[in-house]
C-alpha cells in the first residue's frame, strides 16, 4: 500500500460529515465507532457507517475504528462493518499482541460470511498506553494484516499521568519509539491528532516535527487540516533538487564509492535516500495531477 499522509477521523453518528468526507481529499478516512460516538448513538452509527461503506467507490481508503479486543461492543462493530468497501480497521488501545490476534481471528470468520477474501481487511493498531508502547515491536509483528501503528496521544497522556499531551520529552520519546517499532515491521507510523483545528500554523509546525521524527502520516480531526499536512509531507523543491544532484553525480561515477556533492560526503545510503526522495516526488506529482 502506498504511504498515506492524511487519515481523517469522521464521527460515525454524524451523517452530514459522513456524506461529505470522501470528497475532502484525504488519503484515508477513519469512520469512528469508538470514543467520538455517544453510547446512545452507537446502533445508529453502526448503520450509518455500514451504509457509507456500501456506497464507497473511489476516493480515500475507508477504515473504521471499532472498539478494542475485550470490549463488549467489538463483535457488534465487526458484524456491522466487515463488508466490501472496507479497507481496514483501526484498533484502539492495543496493549499486547493478543489484542491484535484476537481481532484477526474473528475477522477471518466475518470475511468469509461477507463473501470477502480471507485476510483482505487490513489493520492499524493504536498505541496509547505505557504497556502498548513497551510491547509495540511485538504488536507490529503480530499480524500480516497490519499496515500502520498510530500514536494515541490523549489516552497515552492519561495513562502516564501527564498534565498535557502537547509536547514534552516523554511525548517525543513515545512518538520516536513508535516510529522505530513500526519501521521494524515495515509498517507506516502515523502521528497523533492536533486538536486546535483553527490553527494551521501550529499544525504545520507539529507536522514538520513529525516528519523529522520519521512519521509518514498524521491522524486528523478536521478537513481544514488535510492540505496543511499534505504540503508538509511533500518533498520540498530544495530536497528534490539536491537529491537529483546526488543521484546524477553517483551515476556518473559509481566506481568511486564515495564522493563530494555540494560540499557533503555522498555514499551508498545517501544515494538510496536520494532515490527514494525522487521516487516519492514523482508519485506525488502524478497523484496531484489526478487530484486536480
Ligand atoms: N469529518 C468530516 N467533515 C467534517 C469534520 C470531520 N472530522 N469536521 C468538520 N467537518 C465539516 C463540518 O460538517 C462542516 O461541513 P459544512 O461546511 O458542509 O457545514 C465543515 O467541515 C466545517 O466544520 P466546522 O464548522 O469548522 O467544525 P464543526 O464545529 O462542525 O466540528 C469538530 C468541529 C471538532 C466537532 C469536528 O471537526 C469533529 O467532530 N471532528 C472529529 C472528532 C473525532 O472523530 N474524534 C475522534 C478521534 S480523536
Ligand atoms: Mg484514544
Amino acid at each position: 500500500m502506498e504511504r498515506m499522509r492524511s487519515w481523517l477521523f469522521v464521527p460515525g453518528h454524524r451523517q452530514k460529515m459522513i456524506d461529505k468526507a470522501p470528497g475532502r481529499g484525504s488519503d484515508a478516512l477513519i469512520y469512528d465507532l469508538e470514543d467520538a460516538v455517544p453510547p446512545d448513538e452507537m446502533d445508529a452509527a453502526r448503520r450509518k457507517v455500514g451504509a457509507a461503506l456500501d456506497a464507497a467507490k473511489e476516493g480515500p481508503r475507508r477504515f473504521v475504528r471499532i472498539h478494542g479486543a475485550g470490549h463488549g461492543a467489538m463483535d457488534g462493530d465487526l458484524r456491522a462493518v466487515v463488508r466490501p468497501g472496507l479497507e481496514g480497521l483501526v484498533l484502539p488501545k492495543v496493549d499486547r499482541p493478543e489484542d491484535v490476534t484476537a481481532v484477526d481471528r474473528s475477522l477471518t470468520e466475518r470475511e468469509s460470511e461477507a463473501g470477502m477474501r480471507p485476510g483482505s481487511v487490513r489493520l492499524a493498531a493504536m498505541i496509547e498506553s505505557a504497556m502498548g508502547l513497551i510491547q509495540a515491536p511485538a504488536i507490529a509483528a503480530s499480524s500480516p494484516r497490519l499496515v500502520a501503528l498510530m500514536f494515541g496521544a490523549e489516552d497515552f497522556a492519561v495513562d502516564l499521568g501527564l498534565f498535557s499531551f502537547r509536547e514534552g520529552e516523554l511525548m517525543s520519546y513515545g512518538r520516536s519509539a513508535l516510529v522505530v517499532a513500526a519501521a521494524s515491521a515495515r509498517l507506516e507510523p502515523v502521528d497523533k491528532v492536533y486538536l486546535d483545528f483553527r490553527d494551521p500554523d501550529g499544525l504545520a509546525r507539529e507536522t514538520q516535527a513529525a516528519r523529522g521524527l520519521g512519521f509518514s502520516g498524521k491522524t486528523l480531526i478536521h478537513p481544514a487540516q488535510i492540505e496543511v499536512v499534505h504540503r508538509v509531507f511533500r518533498p520540498t523543491d530544495e530536497e528534490v533538487e539536491s537529491a537529483r544532484r546526488v543521484v546524477e553525480a553517483f551515476e556518473a561515477a559509481p566506481e568511486e564509492g564515495t564522493m563530494a556533492v555540494d560540499g557533503r560526503m555522498v555514499d551508498l545510503p545517501v544515494v538510496k535516500r536520494a532515490r527514494w526522495i525522487l521516487r516519492s516526488a514523482a508519485k506525488r506529482e502524478i497523484s496531484m495531477r489526478r487530484e486536480g
